[in-house]
């Protein structure tokens, strides 16, 4: 059966044969919530899952991997974060594994990594921040590109989608398949962005109520009562401390993250902390706090990171209803333009 419609289909043909998937949706990264149970649901209903490899260490990650296999013969990507200590062995267990795809996310790919990707047989993504890095990343031999603006949930550059596809998508769309992330919570956004020249989108936020995926109900509870005014962006406060803003639920963790910023800026300024062990301690204070509220459930306390779609997730429902629903959306108004 056909999910969406035929006209739909064509328009992700390149997005979806690039991916090995029946539609090119990728369900975006997201620590802590993308493992094996929401990846392998999106894959099987047709989309692409990808597991959020975070922290987690090479043996962790081939467990994740293998647990994944497990519950789906259809393909799935890894999200690696570049500055991950162990990115080396990391890659090699996605080799072992012959995953199709790893995405690297968090920066610019260290030297060696993409050829290590590609030498191991497997396609690599990358997210392009900007039009210059983007055309360099395609001359380094990146297979497909991902831009995600401020809009998404977790952390965030300062564009717009809407402006990122205008700047990059005349440029760039012809050269690798570009998927489109961030705000997207409705079918009709979808087409827009196929009709301008992307290949498919990633979705986060849309993603983390599904009823297979194993965030905490306190977490799925707090992005359905919310609206998208409530997903706000870290604030840097001191110019010494560089913070990378994330979006997340207005919470008592956002104004406790502040207080810690003017503390140990605090300390700087006595001169009694060294600036590495400052920006140490500004991380150390923010790693977890994810972990904290998607699988303790702490809502108030930890990290409820979401995107400004969170206003149209409305209820907790099975991955494959979600993108059917999508899917449904994006083939009416692209039947509408025809018409
Ligand atoms: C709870 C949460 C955690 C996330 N964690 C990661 C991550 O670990 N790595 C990553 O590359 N992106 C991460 N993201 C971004 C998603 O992969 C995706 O690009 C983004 O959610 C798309 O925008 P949307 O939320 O508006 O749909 C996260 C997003 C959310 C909501």
């Amino acid at each position: 059966m056909t999910i969406g419609s035929d006209r739909l289909q064509r328009r992700m043909a390149r997005g979806a044969a690039f991916l090995g998937s029946e539609v090119a949706i990728l369900g975006g990264a997201m620590s802590w919530v993308s493992e094996r149970n929401l990846v392998s649901a999106i894959s099987n209903a047709g989309g692409f899952g990808v597991i959020a490899c975070g922290a987690m260490t090479p043996a962790l990650l081939d467990a994740e991997i293998a647990a994944t296999q497990a519950m789906t013969d259809k393909p799935f990507g890894v999200n690696l974060i570049t500055m991950h200590p162990d990115l080396v062995e990391l890659i090699a267990v996605c080799t072992r594994h012959k995953v199709g795809h790893v995405v690297l996310a968090g920066g610019l790919p260290p030297k060696g990594s993409l050829e290590a990707i590609k030498a191991g047989g497997a396609k690599v993504i990358c997210f392009a921040p900007t039009l210059a890095l983007a055309k360099k990343l395609i001359r380094s031999g990146v297979d497909a590109l991902v831009i995600e603006g401020m809009e998404a949930g977790g952390h965030i550059g300062p564009v717009s989608t809407s402006v990122l596809a205008q700047e990059m998508l005349p440029e760039i769309a012809e050269l690798v398949p570009v998927f489109v992330a961030g705000g997207i919570g409705r079918g009709e956004a979808i087409a827009g962005y196929l009709d301008m020249g992307a290949a498919g989108v990633q979705l986060g936020t849309r993603f983390v109520c599904g009823t297979e995926s194993i965030a905490h109900a306190n977490f799925k509870k707090a992005f359905i009562r919310a609206s998208a005014r409530d997903a706000i962006a870290s604030v840097q406060l001191d110019a010494r401390l560089p913070v990378i803003p994330v979006r997340a639920l207005k919470n008592a963790a956002g104004e406790l993250f502040s207080a810690k910023q003017r503390e140990v800026a605090g300390h700087l300024d006595e001169g009694r902390v060294a600036m590495g062990e400052a920006q140490l301690q500004i991380e150390h204070y923010w790693a977890g706090a994810l972990r904290r509220a998607v699988v303790d459930g702490d809502v108030e306390h930890g990290s409820v990171m979401a995107g400004q779609s969170v206003g149209m997730v409305t209820k907790e429902e099975p991955v494959a209803d979600i993108i059917v629903e999508l899917m449904g959306q994006a083939a009416a108004a692209l039947e509408a333009r025809a018409a």
